[in-house]
């Protein structure tokens, strides 16, 4: 299949309240590893690049790859870029041919924020790619974004509503206690909150800060309104786990291939294990199935 937006696979899980995973992917073969987890249960899925992986590889090497892997497979890919800063890089991404981006201009003051999501959503509406905006700041480190505890604030809700009306993104991402990278202790999610942005938006909340949660956090927050779960650390994590478990193990081999493999393998039983926990399986009875 083609690669798709984020528009028809957000709406129908917030409605179904399941939430749709978006995995943060290194190379071909997380990649591929991601797509392979999301056949094997036949869930739709998002496949997330950073701004830095981007940048690294090359626009045009990571749509090489995604569009053989979308190609020939049968469930619903899109290719989001996530936390990205830069106006330049997103426009080239959408050029590129990316199904859906995100502008995080949440640590600008709120009107500036609000004039340059609407300045993103006015630049992908047209080519039918989705977008993502942020408000309030989500303590720890994702790419270049560095968020202090002291630092870290959530999403007003009385500003969620006023920025998601006049910027008319496709989904929503509110600080609410959650963190990027591993967690310090016991997160503290703010799930009245929670309720609240997503009752007042109407729109599909992205829940950022995935890694090191709970199964009880990530159900509740599903259940109120949590429409796409960002997966990050776990797969970076998966990615130097995987290879290196292996070689320790079998230290005289040196037959590349295998390693690789082993990474797969390691990628995508986390993977399957968080899309399973989403909801959005033939076995749940929703997503794909309904
Ligand atoms: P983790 O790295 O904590 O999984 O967070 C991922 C994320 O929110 C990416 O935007």
């Amino acid at each position: 299949m083609p690669l798709e937006n984020m528009k028809s696979m957000l709406s129908k899980a917030a409605a179904e309240r399941y939430a749709v995973g978006a995995f943060n992917i290194l190379d071909y073969n997380s990649t591929k590893a991601v797509v392979a987890a999301a056949e094997e249960l036949n869930a739709p899925v998002i496949i997330q690049t950073s701004a830095k992986t981007v940048i690294f590889w090359g626009t045009s090497a990571i749509m090489c790859w995604m569009k053989e892997l979308a190609a020939s497979s049968k469930v619903p890919i899109a290719l989001h870029l996530d936390h990205c800063k830069d106006l330049g890089l997103i426009k080239e991404c959408i050029e590129t041919g990316w199904t859906s981006v995100m502008i995080d201009a949440s640590s600008k003051p709120f009107e500036e924020n609000l004039a340059l999501s609407r300045q993103v959503v006015d630049m992908a509406r047209p080519k039918d790619v989705t977008v993502e905006i942020e408000l309030g700041a989500i303590v720890g480190v994702e790419d270049d974004i560095h968020v202090k505890e002291q630092d870290a604030h959530l999403a007003d809700p009385e500003q969620a509503v006023k920025l998601c009306s006049r910027a008319e993104p496709d989904c929503f991402a509110p600080a609410i206690g959650t963190a990027h990278g591993v967690y310090k202790g016991e997160p503290k999610i703010a799930y009245d909150r929670l309720e609240e942005i997503a009752k007042r938006t109407s729109i599909p909340i992205a829940l950022h800060g995935g890694t090191g949660l709970s199964d009880d956090v990530f159900t509740k927050c599903i259940s109120l309104g949590c429409a796409k779960v960002n997966i990050s650390t776990q797969l970076k994590y998966a990615f130097i786990d995987g290879f290196v478990t292996y070689h320790n193990q079998h230290n005289t081999e040196y037959n590349p291939l295998k390693v690789i493999d082993a990474q797969f393998d390691q990628l995508k039983g986390g993977i399957v294990e968080k899309i399973t926990l989403f909801g959005g399986t033939c076995n749940s009875h929703r997503g794909l199935c309904t």
